[in-house]
């Protein structure tokens, strides 16, 4: 394995991986060779590190922030609203001022324990997917209509410098694609600071993987000024609504694969100066949550590296540029 992905696209963006307790042991060499930013990928989650109004599990985030630190790795933070891993006591009796009471001491709390984030996921996958333009959930319930605004203010207060994100997937859905970059606009009119457009990229096979799609929202992403990352990038073998039990993956179906990861790169490259960072949702097609779902037990194998670590032809097809 002579290529390190990190050093290959050093002038470009930053190659990130989500990561947990168990893969930073098992998947240290890779790790440290091929990446210079992590996520944690539920570490960092509200009812995670946080199940109880008066009680922090920080074991696990400080593990893997311990490791970034101790080897020049950044961090990105994921992430503060969420409508999943949303702990019972949060919105219990809760009105507007109370549960932003409660991000507030929460937010304050996450960035004075782990000051060298770099950025944060201040909202996760509030636009809606369907008719409405956000999504309903208990934030939106509970603070209202303007909670984006109320939650990016509350996060401005305590990370200073650092950038704020967005993060949404179907993101390169035209209809969803308008309704994000309309909130965004108008955040940005009333001076809300948000600074940051994160596209999860969630990609699958058989799906169109429509090229011209993904470089337009690109173009219209990047256009809002605001620094770009892809947050959660795996092209799984199988699409969302197949929900067969793949065993054994075809020749083909890596093949097409290969192909869907040497595009994108392509359009990546291009959209440097706005693109930060590329962050894949797991280090491994043997740490990855499509391997629980949609079907648990199923080989999509979204990753660069294969289940033993190995690069597949999709690694050396982003690396030969
Ligand atoms: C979403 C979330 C991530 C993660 C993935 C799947 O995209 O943003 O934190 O939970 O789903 O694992």
């Amino acid at each position: 394995m002579q290529f390190s992905l990190k050093d290959i696209y050093k002038d470009y963006f930053l190659i990130g991986a989500a990561v947990n307790p168990e893969s930073v042991v098992s998947h240290r060499e890779l790790i440290l060779k091929h990446f210079n930013s992590i996520t944690c990928e539920n570490e960092m989650k509200f009812g995670i590190i946080h199940p109880h109004e008066n009680e922090y599990k920080f074991d696990d985030a400080d593990l893997i922030y311990r490791f970034a630190m101790d080897n020049g790795i950044a961090v990105r933070g994921h992430n503060f609203v969420w409508h999943y891993e949303v702990p019972d006591w949060l919105f219990d009796g809760a009105d507007r001022d109370i549960a932003l009471a409660r991000l507030d001491a929460h937010i304050k709390i996450l960035s004075e324990r782990y000051p060298e984030i770099y950025c944060w996921d201040c909202i996760n996958e509030g636009i809606d997917d369907h008719e409405a333009y956000l999504r309903k959930t208990l934030w939106l319930d509970t603070v209202g209509e303007d909670y984006f605004e109320r939650v990016f203010e509350t996060a401005a207060k305590y990370l200073s410098g650092k950038t704020l994100f967005y993060n949404d997937y179907n993101e390169f859905d035209p209809v969803k694609r308008d309704k994000y970059i309309n909130k965004i606009k108008s955040m940005l009119a009333d001076g809300i600071p948000v600074s940051g457009v994160g596209l999860q990229c969630h990609l699958g096979l058989n799906h169109a993987v429509n090229f011209d799609e993904i470089k337009r929202g690109i173009e219209l992403y990047a256009g809002l000024g605001l620094k770009l990352h892809i947050t959660e990038l795996d092209v799984s073998l199988y699409p969302y609504d197949d929900r067969e039990m793949h065993t054994q993956p075809t020749f083909e179906e890596y093949k097409r694969q290969t192909g869907v990861y040497k595009d994108i790169f392509k359009i990546f490259r291009e959209y440097s100066r706005e693109i930060e960072a590329v962050t894949f949702w797991g280090a491994s097609d043997a740490v990855t949550w499509l391997n629980y779902f949609p079907v648990s037990g199923r080989k999509n194998g979204g990753l660069l590296f294969d289940e033993e670590q190995r690069c597949k032809e999709c690694f050396y097809a982003i690396c030969d540029f």
